[in-house]
């Protein structure tokens, strides 16, 4: 063969390997799936646990990604939180750049972690900071929200339809672009805004808004929130009282971020989803003490009935006590709303509460400012408040599959500690599982120094369970109550999940079963098989 025809077929096979290697096989989408009462979210057609990490809000950029990638490894997270900027996205009008976005989808393949964009759209906290140059210098068609008294507020109006015209248009050009080029499925959510709503007004004074304030609360904002009105075409502040301001907010926003949401699913239906800034979940303060129009625990059904294109209403939570920590899992925790945590901090206790919200089927956890560009406390050692998620992670890695199926079967229990209560009980029917905190040789203990303690818990079979935790010791009993029935391990064995596998490494028995199953802060996993006596 001539030299010139064989450096014409070398070419040929290197581009048809070049072709081949780009026509990735399409993955089934992701979606949330609800059946007997639980969620899961499906990802590759199998429930799927998202052991999530946020960025801080400027670390999503090609010039930063190298100092996010470290941190997620260091985390074990399977899963990043990235915004996408719309002033970034749409530089100009109509013209879209997806360069960044193409780096995130790029960089995070390489890094085998998936990805849930976050739309950081006509809303960010509550301000339209994140619309692009060419919106806020028109605010006579891109307006802000007004006040009491009629001043311009720090937050966009619900009822501009430039700029709702404009956010479907960017947010569906976005997403039309995840559909072209990600077949592979990297990107399993898309948040809708963040953290939308206001803080400087309780709603929109415009003339448009207060003539829809003024007119009836329409009949499925009723219906959802079970509210008596006096009489039909009741008012908002006839049928809602002091709520009423919050309550027509909440409908506006939550209507505009539907639309969004709705022209972006039907482009292209990825699972949706919106976050809220808290109200005191114990205490709520009155109107005006949180944001307004966000999906705050009081307003979910009108979130419900306004937006329906949004799978998950879903709470940021900032909190380190557990009390109003665990309400706010339960208030989001609901039949027609799957738990997902999209953003926590607030101290090192709190890691503890991942396992609180495995307890509720949670279908994802994702702490707040994970990376290593400096952005929030600075002053710490980056390890040191990334550590407690770490540990988490680095023991669920290897399981996240399975925990995520026994969670959707009904199977799993899991914990954590509270202040002053060192005991917990578990039913597995036939079975008890005994947690205790802070339990020394062969007594109970009264919890740990620092509340940290956490178990988790899931029947495999009848006489057998997974048991894990940190800083606690799970022991069983007989669950009839019987008292004349003992139990006995008949085998305690360490190991790891590999390809869904239980892999044995040891077998615990003698000092490290006699008092019950010790867990420290080392990542360890146990199948333990029972029996009576
Ligand atoms: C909640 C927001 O959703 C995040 O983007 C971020 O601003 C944190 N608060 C605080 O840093």
């Amino acid at each position: 063969m001539r030299r010139s025809s064989a450096l014409f077929f070398v070419l040929m096979a290197g581009s048809v390997a070049g072709t081949l290697e780009a026509q990735v096989k399409e993955a089934p989408l992701p979606r949330l799936v609800q059946r007997g009462g639980r969620f899961a979210l499906f990802v590759d057609d199998a429930p799927f646990l998202m052991l999530g990490a946020q960025v801080n809000n400027s670390s999503a950029w090609p010039a930063t990604l190298p100092k996010v990638w470290p941190a997620i490894e260091y985390l074990h997270a399977n899963t990043v939180e990235m915004p996408v900027y719309w002033e970034q996205l749409e530089p100009r009008q109509g013209q879209f750049d997806y360069t960044v976005v193409d780096t995130l989808l790029s960089q995070a393949r390489r890094h085998r972690v998936r990805l849930v964009l976050l739309w950081f759209g006509t809303w960010k906290n509550g301000s339209q900071h994140y619309m692009p140059e060419w919106m806020k210098l028109a605010p006579e068609k891109y307006p802000h929200m007004v006040d009491k008294n009629g001043r311009p507020v720090d937050s966009p109006s619900p009822y501009a339809t430039a700029s709702l015209e404009a956010d479907k248009l960017a947010f569906t050009a976005f997403l039309r672009h995840l559909k072209a080029t990600d077949p592979q499925r990297t990107v399993i959510m898309v948040q809708v805004e963040n953290e939308p709503g206001t803080w400087a007004s309780l709603r929109d004074y415009s003339p448009a808004a207060q003539k829809l304030f003024e007119g009836p609360v329409p009949p499925e904002v009723v219906t959802a929130m079970h509210a008596q009105p006096a009489a039909p075409g009741a008012s908002w502040q006839e049928v809602f009282a002091t709520e009423a301001e919050v309550c027509f907010h909440s409908w506006s926003v939550a209507k505009y971020v539907g639309q969004v949401a709705a022209a972006g699913k039907a482009v292209y239906p990825l699972p949706l989803y919106a976050n809220a800034a808290l109200r005191d979940p114990i205490k709520p303060g009155s109107p005006g003490s949180y944001e307004s129009g966000g999906p705050t625990d009081n307003v979910i059904p009108i979130w419900k009935v306004a937006a329906p294109a949004l799978d998950i209403v879903a709470p940021d939570i900032y909190m380190s006590d557990s009390v109003p920590y665990l309400k706010v899992l339960e208030l989001y925790h609901r039949d027609d709303n799957a738990l997902f945590v999209p953003e926590t901090g607030g101290g090192s206790g709190v890691a503890r509460f991942f396992f609180s919200a495995l307890g509720l089927q949670a279908i994802g956890f994702s702490p707040f400012g994970m990376d290593y560009t400096g952005a929030r406390g600075a002053s710490r050692q980056p390890e040191e408040f990334l550590a407690p998620w770490a540990q988490n992670y680095r023991l669920m890695g290897p399981m996240a599959r399975e925990i995520a199926r026994l969670n959707f079967e009904g199977k799993l229990q899991a914990v954590a500690e509270e202040t002053g209560k060192p005991a917990q009980t578990l039913s597995f029917g036939p079975w008890n599982a005994n947690v205790s905190y802070g339990a020394v040789r062969n007594g109970r203990g009264n919890g740990n120094p620092e509340p940290t303690g956490r178990a988790l818990v899931a029947q495999l079979s009848d006489n057998q369970f997974l048991v894990t935790g940190f800083f606690c010791r799970v022991d069983f009993r007989p669950g009839d109550g019987s008292s004349d029935k003992h139990r006995q391990f008949l085998r305690v064995e360490e190991g790891t999940y590999e390809n869904g596998v239980f892999k044995p490494i040891r077998i615990w028995n003698g000092d490290q079963t006699d008092w019950g199953l010790n867990f420290s802060s080392e990542p360890q996993v146990l199948r333990v098989s029972l029996a009576t006596y």
